[in-house]
């Protein structure tokens, strides 16, 4: 039987400073929490299937917190659990700034192998997890992240409906990938537009760290519609091998190791693999003018590494408000209800394309105020949750003022 151990509990929201994690082994997740507006976490052991999770709700002003799970081995749980939190609070800005109508959340599921050679216990320990997202009651919402597939939320689906990303031929929308990577190429027109005062993609050099699911989709967008060249890099052979033969005969196309990738000469960096990768060992080796891929948390500090790529003159796409089309991609199969139809697909295109808008709309405000794109869309983020709060005060305001009205009409 599942077990659930972590003590849900609520941190009361406080303005204090963020200050930067130190130290693993002295990880304070309360204060952690408090300091960055956390809503609750709550972890979950499953004994049957060895299943052991943890959900981070970050905010839910905007409505339920969505946000993908990721399976991954971690050196310790309080990794996890940074991470888990890290990425849930990048999820109420990307909902925020992308203006949809949810809130910030992740999950983490701590993986020991197990689940990778052993494709039954995986089915299980997913639906041990469904049974988990089901607990909350439809705070949180999950769907794929690095290391989980269409057919994981699948398994999911079995114990709760909250839950998006399932394939197309379980009725939903498949991978969002390719919208991820239609936002960044969206995303990319406006900050060249800024950066490099270019109308258009066409004979830009792009470098892609990662070619995965959204780095190869990106790569292929980049050559095919639009004339970019693209050097890119993975560290898997199987995949530097599959983007070789697919895209053979591509003139703009180059492969380059993993370890040079960041270095390349370009127009834009994009890094498309992991987190934490731009920081003060990998700043000064950039050679390009704009950073702009779909990873999330790519920056090691935030504020600290948005200054220094502001220093060197590197124009930074926000990476919550660049990479939104897979969070627009699976918030529409959510109002689709049962069903994914080509009419469902134009609007999340349409919707990916406003990334387009959001980041020139970002960088004017930038500019006008003197602040790092980063610094710019926590802005945005911050005036579109505090309006909703405002919102949701007003109506037991004017219900207060209406009761003392029919108290003063009843005397
Ligand atoms: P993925 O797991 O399919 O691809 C990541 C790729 O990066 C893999 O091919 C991996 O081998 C490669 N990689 C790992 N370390 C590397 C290194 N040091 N150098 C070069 N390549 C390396 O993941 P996916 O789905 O493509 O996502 C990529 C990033 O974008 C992740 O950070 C993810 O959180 C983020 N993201 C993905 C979305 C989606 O729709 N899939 C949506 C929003 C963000």
């Amino acid at each position: 039987m599942a077990t659930a151990t972590g003590q849900r509990r609520r941190v009361a929201r406080k303005g204090a400073t963020a200050r930067p994690v130190d130290s693993l082994e002295q990880f304070d997740h309360v204060e952690y929490m408090s300091q960055h507006g956390h809503e609750e976490v709550a972890t979950w052991l499953d004994r049957e299937t060895g299943l052991r999770a943890i959900i981070a709700i970050h905010d839910t002003t905007l409505g339920p917190g969505l946000g993908g799970t990721r399976l991954r081995r971690y050196d310790s749980s309080a990794e996890a659990l940074l991470d888990v939190l890290r990425l849930s609070e990048g999820m109420t800005y990307k909902a925020a700034v992308a203006g949809l109508p949810l809130g910030g959340a992740k999950a983490v599921i701590l993986a020991d192998g197990k689940e990778e050679r052993d494709p039954a216990l995986r089915a299980a320990r997913f639906r041990a997890f469904g049974r988990f997202v089901e607990s909350l009651g439809g705070r949180y919402i999950t769907a794929e992240d690095v290391g989980t597939a269409p057919q994981d939320m699948t398994e999911i689906r079995t114990q709760t409906q909250h839950v998006a990303g399932i394939p197309r031929e379980a009725g939903g929308s498949g991978d969002p990938s390719p919208s991820t990577a239609y936002g960044v190429v969206c995303g990319m027109r406006a900050l060249i537009e800024e950066g490099l005062g270019r109308s258009s993609l066409d004979g830009v050099r792009v470098a892609v760290q990662g070619l995965g699911h959204v780095g190869m989709s990106l790569t292929e967008q980049l050559l095919r519609d639009h004339g970019a060249t693209v050097i890119a890099a993975d560290v898997r052979p199987a995949i530097v091998e599959e983007a070789r033969k697919r895209f053979a005969g591509e003139k703009r196309f180059s492969l380059v190791t993993a370890d040079e990738i960041h270095k390349q000469e370009c127009d834009v960096f994009s890094p498309c693999a992991f987190g934490a990768g731009i920081n003060p060992v990998t700043i000064p080796q950039l050679r390009c003018r704009i950073v702009a891929g779909a990873a999330n948390n790519q920056l090691a500090d935030e504020d600290r590494d948005a200054a220094l790529l502001c220093e060197r003159g590197i124009l930074y796409a926000v990476d919550y408000v660049i990479n939104a089309g897979g969070l627009i991609h699976v918030m529409s199969e959510l109002e689709a209800k049962g069903g994914w139809s080509e009419e469902d697909a134009a609007r999340v295109k349409a919707k990916a394309a406003g990334i387009y808008d959001t980041l020139k709309r970002l960088l004017t405000l930038s500019r006008e105020e003197g602040i790092s794109p980063h610094a710019a869309a926590r802005q945005m983020a911050a005036e579109r949750i505090q309006a909703a709060r405002r919102g949701k005060a007003q109506p037991s305001e004017s219900k207060r003022k209406a009761a003392k009205n029919s108290k003063a009409s009843a005397k």
